[in-house]
């Protein structure tokens, strides 16, 4: 009887992870050399972390760092890599903004619309960048390259308003400093 509570306990929580990762990205269909090297690097990391409690967060972030993303593939080597249910996975996962399950682009914009840089007109600044782009907040471009994110704080509010662009701070932005600064990422 035990036996098969548990089995139905067990079914039950394959119907849940299906249903949570059904609308995640699916990335593994690609045989090519450096995706292969991708997942190689990826089961290195878990396996020097899967006996290290509390890693979870660490193994996502190596994973988001390797596949600019968090497919569906990526999110089941890491639950059973870890030991870690689905469940608790996802739920990390969307507990955190800097975790994505979509492709980001080329190019990560996090335009900062903290206390300092409203005041200075950062939302100024997200229109200029969403007209140029015709993209919206939230979204990536079509073509991959850009993809559009406003942030709390950025740390750096003596520089308001402040964008980053990947790892690299931009401060002190006008609309057509912002301008000059896509125009050079546009034509990259
Ligand atoms: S409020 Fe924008 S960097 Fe702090």
């Amino acid at each position: 009887m035990d036996d098969i509570i548990n089995d139905n306990i067990i079914n039950d929580n394959i119907i849940n992870d299906n249903i949570i990762t059904d609308n995640i990205t699916t990335a593994w269909g690609s045989d090519c050399v450096c995706h292969n090297q991708k997942k190689e690097e990826l089961l290195t990391i878990i396996n020097n972390y899967e006996n290290i409690p509390g890693s979870l967060i660490t193994v996502l972030s190596h994973a988001q760092r390797i596949f600019g993303y968090l497919p569906k593939e990526v999110l089941y080597d890491v639950s059973s890599g870890l030991k870690t249910p689905l469940s608790i996975v996802m739920g990390v996962v969307t507990f955190y903004s800097h975790f994505s399950t979509t492709p980001k682009g080329k190019y990560t914009i996090r335009v900062c619309n903290g206390t300092a840089c409203h005041v200075k007109g950062s939302r100024d600044i997200l229109q200029t960048i969403q007209n140029r782009l015709k993209i919206k907040e939230g979204e990536t471009s079509q073509d991959l390259k850009f993809s559009l994110e406003t942030v709390t704080c950025l740390g750096a509010c003596a520089l308001a308003p402040v964008m980053m662009i990947n790892d690299m701070y931009h401060g002190k932005l006008s609309s057509q400093k912002v301008n000059e600064i896509l125009s050079e990422l546009v034509e990259n």
